[in-house]
């Protein structure tokens, strides 16, 4: 629990953008939390807010089941910011008047401010902005006590505050990037009107992360099963910088890995950070149990149950191990908690290491659950991790096996790598490493034919896949220049033996996915 008095906490009215507001006030410096519109009043009181979101929702207040602000928020006595389906609710329970309208209003629309307010940015010489709007209800009578201080063409009750309660609402959505001044509105809610302070650095982070963990691992012994990704190597860190030689962390080459990923996953931990890592060499095992399977489903599943095989067989060598800690993040966490996304949980759970906790009885450990992937990057410079590793693309646990389309043979893994490696190297030549979400080689074990030289050339098929994406859940495949996929094929064709054609995959997701497999 984070003990200060600069805390905002958002309801959660099943928006899909509610997660970006939480992002939006921790970018601003503030901490936050989301729950669901249904918590009850203890734990909001326990938390203690300074100030609450009402998120947005699929819903609408005209029905009589669908989502109410529970009256003890109202009881608080702290300040409300409305967005959406929030300020619908807001005007309907306070006494105003909500219709729906014939028509959905969605995409950018220009707003006016007809009031100053606290909540505008007052330095601005425009009184008119661009914002997002996705909504079919509308308020059409500001509650009592409400006046109204912004209109668009179409809506004449855009926002309205109640100065006296600190009540506000917009029935835009300022936390998506489409809406013109939409973080610096939030700013204006956090700092004019709740107050709070910006005191949610790195800094702050780790030491408030440090003295938890203390208090929670005592002198017991804590084991890490390390991926090699930015999430389990920031634990790593500040584990190791908390509890010292009492972390163990286990490290599996399932040999699957990109090229040199196992000794520059070792070099910086080890050598560098001097985190005592295992180094399981696991290659063999993982390589002869794959052998004639090509399912992309039973690849996956085989290899879940081999990692944890050989991943429970290391620990049983720990004797005096208490803990087990994992990297999970908190969109793992609001979407396993989440009132719309049950499903989550189950696919994330099966991504980390999913069934140890019941077979080893260790307590877990998650010091990242309430962290966003950019506070965790951001942790992970100020706990001295190399950028390189802070902002690599992310990597799926099953590795190259998914990359690989049928059976996963060691020759074509050879052949991946390389291939793989140089698409990096020219990525990053090419500046384009960072302006990408996740870009990587897959290997196609079908034959064509080419011509090197003067000879035939009959050999396989590389496809190169960049996409860009915030969520992973949606993504666009990434207009890469010419000049850079140029690049790629010439080199991969002339330096990988065994590769005749390199293709681009410009396939989005949906209806494609980001793995191949
Ligand atoms: P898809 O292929 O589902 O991938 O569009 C979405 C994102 O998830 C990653 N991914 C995985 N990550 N274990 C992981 O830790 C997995 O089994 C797994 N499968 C896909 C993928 O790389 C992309 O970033």
């Amino acid at each position: 629990m984070y003990n200060s008095a600069n805390k905002i906490l958002i309801l959660d009215f099943g928006s899909q953008y509610t997660q970006l507001i939480a992002r939006r006030v921790r970018e601003a410096g503030v901490y936050c939390e989301i729950y669901s519109y249904d918590t009850s009043a203890d734990k909001i009181r326990s938390f203690a807010p300074q100030g609450i979101i009402l998120s947005g929702g699929p819903e609408s207040v005209l029905l009589e089941n669908s989502p109410r602000i529970p009256e003890h928020i109202f009881d608080r006595g702290c300040a409300i910011l409305g967005i959406c389906y929030g300020m619908q609710a807001l005007a309907h329970q306070l006494g105003g008047k909500v219709e729906v309208s014939s028509k959905r209003e969605y995409g950018s629309t220009e707003i006016y401010i007809n009031t100053p307010s606290l909540l505008w940015p007052s330095d601005e010489e425009s009184q008119k902005y661009s914002v997002w709007m996705s909504h079919q209800d509308k308020v059409v009578k500001a509650p009592d006590g409400f006046e109204v201080i912004a209109s668009s063409d179409n809506t004449p009750i855009v926002a309205m505050a109640d100065k006296k309660r600190r009540y506000y609402a917009l029935q835009f959505h300022p936390e998506v990037t489409q809406s013109e001044q939409g973080q610096l509105i939030i700013e204006k809610f956090l700092f004019d009107i709740c107050k709070v302070k910006p005191e949610w650095t790195p800094a702050q982070i780790i030491s408030l992360l440090e003295a938890n963990l203390q208090e929670q691992l005592g002198d017991e012994n804590v084991l890490l099963a390390l991926s090699g990704g930015v999430d389990s190597c920031v634990v790593a860190a500040l584990l190791h910088r908390v509890i010292g030689r009492r972390l163990t962390c286990v490290f599996v080459d399932n040999g699957l890995l990109r090229l040199n990923e196992a000794e520059q996953v070792m070099s910086i931990l080890k050598e560098n950070m001097g985190v005592e890592v295992i180094k399981v060499d696991a290659k063999e095992i993982f390589y002869a149990r794959l052998k004639n399977i090509s399912d992309p489903e039973e690849k996956r599943k085989l290899i879940g149950k081999i990692f944890i095989e050989v991943f429970d067989q290391e620990a049983s060598r720990l004797p005096h191990i208490k803990w087990l800690a994992q990297g999970t993040i908190y969109p793992d966490v609001i979407e396993s908690a989440g009132t719309h996304n049950t499903q989550a949980h189950v696919i994330k759970s099966h991504h980390n290491v999913g069934g140890l906790p019941e077979t080893m009885q260790l307590k877990l450990c998650e010091p990242l659950r309430l962290l966003f992937k950019d506070e965790v990057r951001k942790l992970g410079l100020a706990l001295g991790l190399p950028e390189k590793m802070v902002y690599r693309h992310p990597f799926p646990g099953p590795g190259l096996a998914v990359r690989i389309l049928g059976e996963v043979k060691i020759s074509y893994i050879t052949i991946l790598r390389q291939a793989d490696a140089i698409f990096t190297e020219c990525l990053h030549e090419f500046d384009y490493y960072n302006k990408v979400s996740q870009a990587f080689a897959v290997f196609l074990p079908v034959k064509s034919v080419g011509v090197m030289g003067d000879a035939r050339n009959y050999s396989y098929v590389i496809a190169l896949r960049a996409v860009e994406t915030t969520d992973f859940m949606t993504a666009r495949w990434a207009e890469l220049p010419y000049e850079l996929l140029a690049r790629a094929s010439s080199r991969i064709i002339n330096e990988v033996p065994g590769v005749a054609r390199v293709t681009y995959d410009i396939s989005h997701k949906p209806p494609a996915t980001i793995e191949w497999e």
